[in-house]
C-alpha cells in the first residue's frame, strides 16, 4: 500500500472551506485507490496569529519538510492589512524552501466555463510557470520620510542570474516531459533594461540547447492580451514573480474562474506545497459558497507530483464529470453549496463507472 504524508493548512477565509471538502475528497480516495494519506492539519493562519502573536512558530518549516507534500488553503484577513502572517507563512515557506518553481496550469475542463466567445477545451490548455523566490516579492527596500512629503518608497526587483537560469530550466524540461513544443519567455525587457535583459540572455542561452523545443518571447502586455485574444498558441509560458502573479489570475478566468485554478510550489529536490491559486475571498468566508474545485485540482497536482497519478486522474475525472451535470457552485452558475459540491466530487470519485 502507498502511504503519504501531507502537512495541510487551511489557513483563512475560504481557505478553510475549500481545505475541509479536499481532505473529504482525499479520504474517498483512500476508499478507492490502495493508498494511505497521512495528513497532519496546522492550524497557522490569523486566528492564531491574532490570539498569540505567532505566524509561523519556530521549527515550522522543519516539521513541513518531514512530510512528502504541504497543502495550504489561502491566507488574508481585513485585521491585518499588511498580510503579516501570510508573508511568514505562504511567502516564508516559499522562499525557505526554496520552491523555485510555481507551476499553474490554465485548463479548461468544461466548455461552458470559458469567457471567450467560440473558444473550447482545445484552445485552453497551458502552463503557466512563475519564478517564485526573487523578483519583487524578496521584500528588499524600505521607506524613508515616511509621511511626509518628501517620502521615498523602493522596493527593489532582484533577479540572479541562478534563480532566472533555474525557473527557465524547469519551463523546458517540463516542456520535454509532457511532449510540448513550445516555450514562450514573458518579460519586460524594453522597459527593466537590467532584471529582464538578464533573462532575455539566460533564455537565448538555455533554449539554443534545446532542440526541438521552440523558445520564443513576448513582452508582458502583450502577453496579457493574446490570453485573452488567441490562448490556444500557448503551451507553456514562463515568467517573474510579479508577472506570474497578474497573469495566472488572467488565466483563472480563462478556466472558469478563481475558483477553478490550481497551482503547485515545486522544489524539485524537496518538498513541495500545492495550493488554489485564490485568495481568502472574505466576503464568502464561512457561508458554504466558495468552489472547492481549484482546491481539488490542486489535490490533483499535488497526488501526481508525489507519485499517485491514479489518484490525480480520479480527481479530474470527478471534477470534469460533476462540470457536465451541473453539480456547481454559484460561481459556475449552479445552485450548491461548497459541501455539497464537495460530497458531489467525492460520490464521482467513488462510482466504479470509468474504471
Ligand atoms: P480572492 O481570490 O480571495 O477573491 C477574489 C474574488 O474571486 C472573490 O471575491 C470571488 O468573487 C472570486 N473567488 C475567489 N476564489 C473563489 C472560490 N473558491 N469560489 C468562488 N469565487 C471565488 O482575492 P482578493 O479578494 O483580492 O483577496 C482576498 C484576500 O486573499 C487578500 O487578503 C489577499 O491578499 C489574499 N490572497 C491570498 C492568496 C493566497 O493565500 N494564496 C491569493 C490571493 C489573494
Ligand atoms: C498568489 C497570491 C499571493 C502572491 C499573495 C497572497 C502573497 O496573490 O498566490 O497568487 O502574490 O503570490
Ligand atoms: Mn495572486
Amino acid at each position: 500500500m502507498t502511504e503519504k504524508t501531507i502537512a495541510v493548512v487551511p489557513g483563512d477565509g475560504i481557505g478553510v472551506d475549500v481545505t475541509r471538502e479536499a481532505v473529504k475528497m482525499l479520504a474517498a480516495l483512500e476508499e478507492v485507490l490502495s493508498i494511505r494519506l497521512r495528513l497532519t492539519q496546522y492550524d497557522y493562519g490569523a486566528e492564531r496569529y491574532l490570539a498569540t502573536g505567532v505566524s509561523m512558530p519556530p521549527g515550522g518549516l522543519d516539521e513541513f519538510r518531514q512530510h512528502d507534500a504541504i497543502f495550504m488553503g489561502a491566507f488574508g484577513d481585513p485585521r491585518i492589512p499588511d498580510m503579516r502572517h501570510a508573508a511568514d507563512i505562504l511567502l516564508g515557506t516559499r522562499f525557505q524552501l526554496d520552491l523555485y518553481a510555481n507551476m499553474r496550469p490554465v485548463k479548461l475542463l468544461d466548455d461552458r466555463l470559458c469567457p471567450l466567445k467560440g473558444r473550447t477545451r482545445t484552445d485552453v490548455n497551458f502552463v503557466v510557470f512563475r519564478e517564485n523566490t526573487e523578483g519583487l516579492y524578496v521584500g528588499m527596500g524600505g521607506i524613508f520620510k515616511k509621511n511626509t512629503a518628501d517620502e521615498i518608497a523602493i522596493q527593489e526587483d532582484v533577479n540572479t542570474r541562478k534563480g532566472v537560469e533555474r525557473i527557465i530550466r524547469h519551463a523546458f524540461d517540463h516542456a520535454r516531459r509532457t511532449g510540448r513544443r513550445r516555450v514562450l519567455m514573458s518579460d519586460k525587457s524594453n522597459v527593466l533594461t537590467y532584471g529582464h535583459d538578464l533573462w532575455q540572455r539566460v533564455m537565448k542561452e538555455v533554449s539554443a540547447q534545446q532542440p526541438g523545443i521552440e523558445g520564443s518571447h513576448m513582452y508582458v502586455d502583450a502577453l496579457s492580451m493574446q490570453m485573452v485574444k488567441d490562448p490556444a498558441q500557448f503551451e507553456v509560458i514562463v515568467t517573474c514573480n510579479m508577472f506570474g502573479d497578474i497573469v495566472t489570475d488572467i488565466g483563472a478566468q480563462l478556466q472558469g474562474g478563481l475558483g477553478m485554478a490550481a497551482s503547485g510550489n515545486i522544489n524539485p529536490a524537496g518538498v513541495s506545497m500545492f495550493e488554489p491559486v485564490h485568495g481568502s475571498a472574505p466576503k464568502y468566508a464561512g457561508r458554504n459558497l466558495a468552489n472547492p474545485m481549484g482546491a481539488a485540482l490542486t489535490c490533483q497536482l499535488m497526488l501526481e507530483h508525489i507519485g499517485v497519478p491514479e489518484a490525480g486522474r480520479l480527481i479530474e475525472e470527478a471534477v470534469v464529470s460533476c462540470l457536465a451535470a451541473g453539480s456547481t457552485t454559484k460561481d459556475l452558475g449552479g445552485d450548491l453549496g461548497t459541501s455539497q459540491v464537495g460530497d458531489a466530487l467525492c460520490a464521482a470519485i467513488r462510482r466504479p463507472s470509468g474504471r
